[in-house]
């Protein structure tokens, strides 16, 4: 299967072939993914609430992100592997920005870094292509400014906000990104930015006619605990199955079932002491 580009994503947005994306945290996630033909891969900072027990997205590191992003490297060899910046690694300075994705790209071997936000940074942008870092955009609900926002809430439902949404679009692609990830976004909206931009539009919670899907790959597994939002779809639910076999674990070695006879090495001597 031939290595996924950017410029094959956008070459895919005009055959009209729809582009699939998931998280991935770990080599033998990756893998998976690459196995099941999962155009892009990101290594999102979505890792801290997924992974690291944080509360939110706001506390990873780019040390954290690197991590990750190195063993999903190990894991991957087709898809596009997208690693996010974290919050604070690119708002400041553009030339902090390049600094850190560099980073991402040179120790961890992503081959594009994603950030959130609009016209704002858009200096950040132009400096990370100056660099030759590809870079993918991020607007809707935008997890790092959870504080902001007052919570992860659908944006862009108000005229002003759509209307500001649609700019920063234009600003980003007129900066150079190579696709869009729109979160939480209403289907109208979602349906006209991904009409009138040139680049992909990838959605979580924006409705189906984006140009490519993405989900946090615990959301569509299962395995994430408590009530999901409304644009998850569980494909499996592996959290009730992989707590369901601890207990019979638990149960079985506290009950003296397990190892049984078959779980159990032997020497070819009834016993060691027999031997003397
Ligand atoms: O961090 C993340 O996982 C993301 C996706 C949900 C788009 O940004």
């Amino acid at each position: 299967m031939d290595k996924v580009t950017t410029s094959r994503l956008v070459e895919m947005k005009q055959k009209g072939e729809r582009i699939t994306a998931l998280t991935a945290y770990d080599a033998p996630t990756a893998a998976l993914l690459n196995e099941a033909a999962v155009d892009v891969i990101l290594v999102g900072d979505s890792v801290g609430n997924v992974k690291l027990g944080y509360e939110n997205t706001l506390p990873v590191t780019v040390d954290e992100m690197l991590h990750h992003v190195k063993a999903v490297k190990r894991g991957n060899s087709r898809a596009l592997l997208v690693a996010d910046m974290p919050y604070l690694s690119y708002e400041l300075d553009p030339k902090e920005a390049v600094r850190h994705a560099g980073r991402l790209v040179k120790e961890g071997g992503a081959e594009a870094v994603k950030v959130e936000g609009g016209l704002e940074i858009a200096p950040a942008v132009k400096e990370l292509l100056r660099a030759n870092i590809p870079v993918m955009g991020h607007l809707g609900l935008t997890p790092q400014a959870v504080h902001r926002l007052g919570g992860y809430k659908v944006q862009g439902r108000r005229p002003q906000e759509a209307e500001k949404m649609l700019t920063d679009a234009r600003v980003l692609e007129g900066s150079g990104i190579f696709a869009l990830v729109l979160e939480c976004v209403p289907d109208q909206l979602a349906r006209e930015m991904t009409r009138k931009l040139p680049i992909p539009t990838i959605g979580i919670g924006a409705g189906p006619e984006c140009d490519g899907q993405i989900l946090v790959i615990d959301d569509l597994l299962g395995l994430t605990q408590g009530p999901a939002p409304k644009f998850v779809k569980r494909y499996a639910e592996l959290r009730p199955t992989a707590l369901d076999a601890v207990k019979r674990y638990v149960s079985e070695v506290q009950g003296g079932k397990y190892p049984g006879p078959e779980h159990t090495y032997t020497s070819p001597k009834a016993s060691l002491a027999e031997e003397h």
